[in-house]
């Protein structure tokens, strides 16, 4: 049985999730959130992510998907196409016995893929920044919110804003 596709993502107000390839807020919460959620599972994610993060992330499987045939990193798998790197995760995913893939970005990937996820870990960030990555509009008639956890931001941990973690299922069983 295939495992279930889990988008992870932090969006503002106005859709932003980043601009000139970096996070533009700082949340501890959401980074404990977001280790949390990906520890000892594959990770898929676009290659201007991985290159914004700088390096690979441990516990985790990273998959970068390029289209860059000659890309290589210490330590990640590489796909060609969204196809190939779901294949590479799902077997990554059973060999870890892990309950499920992740998805970690960024925009290109998170459009691209949003119709074969099965849940979102969102991020609700109360900023409105300018920024060029978004995350496409979740249909209402495709996703119920069914869960919900406010955070006053903390100052003294460097957060930068208050924030939300919604968990989003889809209600749609189409595919
Ligand atoms: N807030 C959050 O939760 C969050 C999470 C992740 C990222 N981000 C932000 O998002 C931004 C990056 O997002 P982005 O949309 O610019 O880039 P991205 O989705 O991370 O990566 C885009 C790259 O992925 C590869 N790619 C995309 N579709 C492909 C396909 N169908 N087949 C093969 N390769 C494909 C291409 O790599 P090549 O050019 O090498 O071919 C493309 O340039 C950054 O600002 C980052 O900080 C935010």
């Amino acid at each position: 049985m295939s495992l279930p596709l889990v988008f992870i993502v932090a969006v503002a107000k106005n859709g932003v999730i980043g601009g000139d390839n970096k996070l533009l807020w700082r949340l501890s919460g959401d980074l404990k959130r977001f280790k949390a959620l990906t520890m000892g599972k594959p990770m898929i994610m676009g290659r201007k992510t991985f290159d914004s993060i700088g390096k690979q992330l441990p516990g985790r499987e990273t998959i970068v998907v390029t289209r860059d045939a000659n890309w290589r990193h210490a330590g990640v798998h590489v796909a060609q196409d969204l196809d190939g790197a779901l294949v590479l995760a799902q077997t990554t995913g059973q060999r870890m016995g892990a309950s499920e893939i992740t998805v970690v970005g960024g925009g290109e990937i998170y459009r691209q893929l949003l119709p074969l996820a099965d849940r979102i870990e969102w991020t609700q960030v109360d900023l409105a920044p300018e920024g060029d990555a978004l995350f496409p509009p979740l249909d209402p008639k495709e996703w119920r919110e069914s869960a919900r956890e406010a955070h006053l931001r903390h100052p003294e941990a460097g957060d930068e804003a208050d924030y939300a973690f919604v968990s989003y299922q889809r209600i749609t069983n189409g595919r």
